[in-house]
């Protein structure tokens, strides 16, 4: 069987990787990959954009794939999914309509207050219909979201309404271009974050090992936000007794929800939650993909083969299979390069990548690209490197020890990910 994986991070990567691995796959194709998947036994880049539908169809009919996987989620939002399945290729992700979870806040909103699923109170505007009054009542802080996809960079958590309201205002005026038109105002929720994630057929649910992730640059979880510097599995922050209310009020209501309104969801289902200090899981957002970096240590982790999980899923029979995990604790580190998030320094020769293959553990690439026989840097987060062990600890040393075989100019990554997991892990100090 052949595999099509759409994307260039580190979370493709990890994909591609996990589907080379069983036997049945003959080759996967990654769509464009980075220097990581040009590398992989069993593996080929092809150079086609991610967003390129007509160019993906074209491939995937030109070279007979039997399964795509979509990694990123600007082509789930432009309909990647309606495009294949229209030329009768299986495509695992959620269609357009379904999409629209993450790709407009303001819709996922109304769907999550229309099927009564735990959620942030909020009031979306467009500069038409904004409502400066109304702000200027809430209590701060208050959460400003760009409704559409901004790449992670459309939230600003206001400390007061004056902030809120110029946050808002730079959103409409075109700050995140169309991502701004909508503009989402919430109530700030405290709590401990949490992702969850699923694997949906449109009408059963696999959920997928538990895993957390480190969104600020610095140690401390200080600094500004990021994509993510870092992720572990499994996340004890979800207790069994934390996962079943997950489920009943969260992911059921939901997938069951989504086919009520005439947009069953197969795919996989990001839920990202703040958990209140009452237990209650409220919904921040969806996302209608894998996280990245969470998908790397997840996929370390998970014993099944992926490919049979898609493909049960394709056929609506999710609940004929089941995922076996690794016991043992996944760890990633994410190694960014200089001046990331912000003004990212690319083109730097990578070393020390041999010396980390002969370690235990993966390193996935992220922003990486091949020049003749060196890999250079492309992006501001290059790679992700993961550690299994038994217990977070173990898993961590063995996550430092990769990061520590490589090398090149200016690279940075945080040295406590999975800081939070660990303070858990101790038995109580008293
Ligand atoms: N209502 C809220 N209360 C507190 N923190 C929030 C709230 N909404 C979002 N956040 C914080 O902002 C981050 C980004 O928001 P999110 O809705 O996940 O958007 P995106 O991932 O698209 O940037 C979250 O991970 C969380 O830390
Ligand atoms: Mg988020």
């Amino acid at each position: 069987m052949k595999v099509l994986i759409v994307g260039g991070g580190g979370r493709e990567h990890a994909l591609a990787w996990k589907c080379a691995a069983a036997a049945r796959v003959s080759e996967v194709l990654v769509a464009p990959g980075n220097a990581g998947t040009a590398r992989e036994p069993k593996v080929r880049n092809v150079e086609v954009a991610a967003e390129d539908l007509a160019a993906l169809v074209d491939l995937a009919r030109n070279e007979r794939i039997d399964l795509t996987i979509i990694g990123p989620e600007a082509p789930l939002v432009t309909g990647v999914v309606d495009a294949f399945s229209a030329q009768g290729l299986k495509c695992f992700g959620p269609s357009q309509a379904a999409a629209q979870l993450e790709g407009s806040k303001a819709f996922a909103k109304e769907f999550l207050r229309r099927h009564g699923i735990p959620t942030a109170q909020s009031r979306t505007f467009t500069s038409a219909s904004f409502d400066a009054a109304w702000v200027s009542r809430q209590r701060a802080p208050l959460v400003v979201k760009a409704s559409g996809l901004a790449s992670g960079k459309g939230v600003v958590i206001a400390s007061s309404a004056a902030e809120a309201l110029g946050a808002a205002q730079a959103m409409f005026a075109g700050q995140f271009g169309a991502a701004g038109r909508e503009v989402v105002i919430e109530e700030f929720l405290p709590g401990e974050e949490a992702s969850f994630i699923v694997m949906a057929d449109g009408t059963h649910v696999l959920p997928l090992a538990t895993s957390q992730d480190h969104k600020r640059l610095r140690d401390g979880d200080q600094g500004p936000n990021t994509g993510g510097m870092g992720a572990y599995s499994p996340a004890p922050v979800v207790t069994p007794a934390l996962h079943a209310r997950i489920m009943r009020e969260v992911i059921e209501p939901a997938i069951r929800g989504l086919s009520a309104d005439g947009m069953p969801y197969t795919g996989f289902l990001y839920a990202g939650l703040m958990i209140a200090p009452d237990g209650t899981p409220n919904v921040l957002e969806f996302n209608c993909r894998l996280g990245d970096p969470e998908t790397q240590p997840m996929l370390m982790r998970l014993a099944s083969d992926l490919t049979v999980l898609c493909e049960a899923a394709l056929a609506g029979q999710l609940d004929t299979v089941s995922a076996q995990w690794d016991r043992r604790a996944a760890l990633g580190v994410v190694i960014a390069a200089e001046g990331y998030p912000e003004a990212v320094r690319t083109g730097d020769v990578i070393t020390g990548l041999e010396r980390a293959a002969a370690l235990p553990g993966k390193i996935f690439h992220a922003g990486t690209r091949l020049a003749g026989s060196e890999v250079l840097t492309s992006g501001g987060r290059v790679l992700c490197a993961v550690g299994l062990g038994e217990g977070v600890a173990a898993a961590q040393r063995n996550a430092y020890a990769l990061a520590s075989a490589v090398h090149w100019r200016g690279m940075q990554f945080r040295h406590d990910i999975g800081h939070r997991a660990l303070s858990r892990e101790l038995p109580p100090r008293d």
